[in-house]
């Protein structure tokens, strides 16, 4: 699908998109945190941006330039992100949920840094889950018709292929579209490309060749509208 950059099919759309990686406290210098880099995020946001749509794009600790046309709002911890998505959300046509999120934070982060003793023990450091955003959004929909996608990094296991835990999830949290990408063959993490498998709630999965992430993000923003307009 060649874009001249002229189309502005997602006019009058209000998209809310994640990107980054949350950090979870242990005290105050130190953090659990991920990899993601947020160019997936940042290039769904610009591309949005691009074609039209209001934008507002929650960030969770990146170094990138503010994508043309996006408000930014920049968080850190999973509680946060939470906050700044569920309002946002609240006059969404589409929330995208790209970024990483931290599936545990520790119980009680300690108010002043924790030093290490002079023998040789270290602390233990107890965790507790975090919500999980995108399934709330699936199940609770906070505008009525809301588009509600989100990404999976999965393996194949003893269980089934990672394509099959993909479909599970995406059953599981209620969600309209889930981007798949296989992880163990490439290294998806601060690459400026990425292959996916588009899965939607109809039953369709389609492949998307190793590319830019901009191009990923176009075929994301072609199916949204695709899934809007068999709802509207
Ligand atoms: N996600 C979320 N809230 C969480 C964890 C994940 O909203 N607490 C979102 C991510 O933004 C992503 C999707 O859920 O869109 C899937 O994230 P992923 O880590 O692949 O899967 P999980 O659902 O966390 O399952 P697991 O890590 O156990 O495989
Ligand atoms: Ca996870």
């Amino acid at each position: 699908l060649a874009r001249g950059g002229a189309e502005a099919d997602l006019a009058g759309l209000h998209v809310v998109v994640t990107a980054g990686g949350t950090r979870e406290p242990i005290d105050p210098v130190r953090f659990i945190g991920n990899r993601s880099s947020g160019k997936q995020g940042y290039a769904l946001a610009a591309t949005a941006a691009a074609r039209g749509a209001r934008v507002t794009l929650v960030a969770a600790n990146t170094a990138l330039p503010d994508p043309a046309g996006a408000d930014v709002v920049r968080v850190s911890t999973t509680a946060e992100l939470r906050a700044a998505v569920r309002a946002a959300a609240a006059d969404a046509d589409a929330v995208v949920m790209a970024a990483a999120v931290a599936d545990f934070r520790p119980a009680e982060p300690a108010e002043a840094k924790i030093k290490k003793a002079d023998d040789s023990s270290a602390p233990e450091i107890r965790l507790v889950q975090n919500p999980h955003i995108l399934r709330e959004l699936g199940h609770a929909r906070l505008r009525s018709g809301q588009t509600v996608v989100g990404f999976a990094a999965e393996t194949g296991d003893a269980h089934g292929t990672w394509l099959e835990h993909g479909r599970a999830k995406l059953a599981k949290y209620g969600v309209d579209l889930l981007i798949v990408n296989e992880v163990g063959t490439d290294l998806t993490f601060g690459a400026d490309h990425s292959a996916a498998v588009v899965i939607g709630a109809d039953g369709s999965e389609e492949p998307v060749p190793d590319g830019p992430k901009g191009r990923l993000a176009d075929v994301i923003w072609d199916r949204v509208l695709k899934v809007r307009s068999r709802t509207d």
